[in-house]
């Protein structure tokens, strides 16, 4: 059996940053569709293309047994009064955990269970860590004025179902409203 060797990454609990990782990145236009304000999209994409969040993967093989993780950056902004999020997805293998531990921001994290019956949303602080139970699609908000930065552990081998969601979006929206953040139904659930 070949053994593969213990390591150390190292998370910049200010910036966000995993080291050594490979990052990926999202921009409005990868999730323009979800956001409620059509027209605002158009406004602000014709003007720029804001970086809305970064994953930072350590590098583990995406195979039973193994635990993958990463860091999360959303950063800070909105689209109308519809604040930054990740696109959400389940995973495909649904009967999978995770954990998100918040480092620094604050944040919403909306989950539902597969036929959107069920919905909750956690509140993400410095210090939290929240579990998302086997079978609970996630998304997270940025509903504050610094970047939003978590840290995710889960199964290596679950598989990111982004097709589902990219249909039918999440039963609950995170808005702000008279300086507050509020949440609210899907209008287009
Ligand atoms: C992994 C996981 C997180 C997200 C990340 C970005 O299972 O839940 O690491 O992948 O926060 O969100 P998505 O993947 O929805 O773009
Ligand atoms: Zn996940």
């Amino acid at each position: 059996m070949k053994l593969f060797r213990p390591f150390n990454v190292v998370v910049d609990f200010e910036t966000g940053d995993l080291t050594p990782g490979k990052k990926i990145t999202r921009y409005l236009s990868d999730i323009q569709h979800f956001f409620l304000d059509k027209e605002k999209v158009k406004a602000v994409l014709a003007k720029e293309n804001p970086l809305v969040y970064e994953v930072i993967y350590a590098e583990v093989p995406e195979e039973a047994g193994h635990l993958a993780h990463c860091t999360t950056i959303i950063y800070p902004g909105k689209v109308g009064n519809e604040f930054f999020f990740t696109k959400g997805h389940l995973h495909e293998k649904l009967e999978t955990a995770e954990i998100y531990f918040t480092l620094k921001g604050q944040g919403r994290l909306i989950m539902a269970s597969p036929d959107g019956e069920e919905c909750e949303v956690l509140e993400m602080f410095p210090g939290s860590a929240s579990y998302i139970p086997p079978c609970w699609s996630h998304r997270s908000v940025n509903v504050g004025g610094e970047p939003l930065i978590f840290y995710c552990i889960f199964f290596a081998d679950a598989g990111h179902d982004y097709a589902t969601i990219d249909k039918t979006g999440f039963p609950k929206v995170v808005l702000e409203r008279n300086g507050e953040v509020v949440v609210e139904n899907n209008p287009n659930w």
